[in-house]
Parts: C-alpha cells; sequence; structure tokens
C-alpha cells in the first residue's frame, strides 16, 4: 500500500515552476492604450457609471478613469519610479472602478475579481496581481496602499472633485456630495519630487459650499491620502483656495 507524504517531505519537494526561470509563456507587456481600446473593459466602465447614476452618485465612467490613469501615472513617474511601475499604476487606476458595474458595496474587491477575469494570461501574473491589490485596495472601507501602485492609485481617485462629476442641473437641490463637487472649480494635485510632498490643490467656490462641508464629507478620504502619501515617501498637503489646510 502506497504511503501519504509527510508535511515536511512534501514541503521538500522542489516548488512548481515560476515566472523567473521558466514556463509560463510571457505575453508581450500589456499597456494603457490596450485596455483603454478593449470593448469588454469599455462595457464594464459604462456599466459601471449607469450603476452609479441609478444611484445618485456622481460621475464615475470614462471621464473619471481616464483623468485617474494619467494623474496615478504622473504620480509615479514624478517620484521617478520606471516606467513599467508607472504604467500598471495608469491601468490599475483606469480599472479601478469597475467593481460599481456589480454593486457599490465591496466594488473593490469585485472589480479586482473582474481584472482578474478580463485579463488574465494578457499580462505576467505578478502584473495582474499588482493591478488586483490596487483595485482592491482603493477605498476607504477597508483598503490601505499596501504598495506604490496601489498609493499612487488612491491618491489619483481621491483627488478627482470637480464640478463636471455632477450629472444634475442648477434647478435641482444638490446633495453634500453634489455640492462640494460642483463647487470644486479647479483641482489638482502637485507632485514635488525634491521636496517629496504630494499636494491638492482645490479652489473652491465658498457661496455654494463651504469648506466645512468639503471636511464634512471628505475627512477619512484625507487620512487615506495622508497614508498613501507615506507609502511613497512623501508628505501629503491640501491647500483650499490658496490656504494650506493640512
Ligand atoms: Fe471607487
Ligand atoms: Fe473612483
Amino acid at each position: 500500500m502506497s504511503r501519504q507524504a509527510t508535511n515536511e517531505e512534501v514541503a521538500a519537494e522542489p516548488l512548481p515552476a515560476t515566472e523567473e526561470g521558466s514556463a509560463e509563456p510571457q505575453p508581450p507587456p500589456l499597456t494603457l492604450d490596450d485596455v483603454q481600446k478593449d470593448p469588454a473593459i469599455s462595457a464594464f466602465i459604462t456599466g459601471a457609471d449607469r450603476v452609479m447614476e441609478g444611484l445618485g452618485f456622481t460621475e464615475h465612467g470614462f471621464r473619471h478613469a481616464n483623468l485617474t490613469a494619467r494623474i496615478a501615472f504622473n504620480v509615479m513617474s514624478r517620484l521617478g519610479f520606471e516606467p513599467r511601475s508607472a504604467e500598471l499604476a495608469s491601468i490599475a487606476a483606469y480599472l479601478h472602478d469597475v467593481g460599481n458595474m456589480v454593486a457599490r458595496e465591496n466594488h473593490g474587491q469585485v472589480g479586482a475579481l473582474l481584472v482578474y477575469d478580463v485579463l488574465k494570461g494578457r499580462l505576467p501574473t505578478t502584473e495582474l496581481a499588482q493591478l488586483m491589490s490596487a483595485v482592491g485596495n482603493h477605498e476607504e472601507e477597508g483598503g490601505e496602499s499596501i504598495s506604490a501602485i496601489s498609493a499612487a492609485v488612491i491618491l489619483a481617485d481621491k483627488s478627482d472633485v470637480h464640478r463636471s462629476r455632477v450629472r444634475k442641473s442648477g434647478q435641482i437641490e444638490f446633495d453634500i456630495h453634489d455640492r462640494v463637487n460642483y463647487a470644486a472649480e479647479q483641482s489638482f494635485l502637485r507632485v514635488d519630487s525634491a521636496a517629496r510632498t504630494i499636494t491638492l490643490e482645490l479652489t473652491i467656490d465658498t457661496e455654494i459650499s463651504d469648506v466645512m462641508e468639503y471636511f464634512e464629507i471628505f475627512l477619512h478620504r484625507m487620512i487615506m491620502c495622508r497614508r498613501a502619501a507615506e507609502k511613497l515617501d512623501c508628505r501629503f498637503k491640501l491647500t483650499i483656495n490658496g490656504a494650506t489646510l493640512l
């Protein structure tokens, strides 16, 4: 009768081949351009924005996806990360909200699994894992800056506060999220690689929403940005209408 291997014997066996040194064929590097042109991913983003519209949330479609991709790329590039890491950050940022296609709750983790499904086999597994962890960790609820790429996605996402995200017309009574977004006339994430600071510069029309309202809904996001900046070995700063608040 054959004997079952002990745990020690199993542990001593050579590990299956990994990407270094073997077997898994390496596809050509997946680019942001490839992802932007993918019809299935475009359908995910369209679907996600439709769900968010149905829930009464601000714009979460191609505008938000493209903008966060660009900001995440810039953060990584300005801080001297290698081009491939910057590209991966931009891809993760482009994809970060696809989970909203299913539901708002847990959309980070759901989105990570959607990313796995749609991109499996199209980039090395180690890169796919980096995208999934960045997508799965971008939200305030349970999300953490677990890598530089994830930190760049968080900073890019949370800094997109702008009136163009508000869907409703001026006649409709805004809720606080709409009001704060509508009040934001300009937002810019400034990366100073020499000073190691990342500053969110906002211009807010205080006739529409005052600064306290901004903090009322965005305090948690700002704490997340501070941690993300620290992950990138930087200090997070916030200025509103030229005044430094953080
Ligand atoms: Fe999100
Ligand atoms: Fe987002």
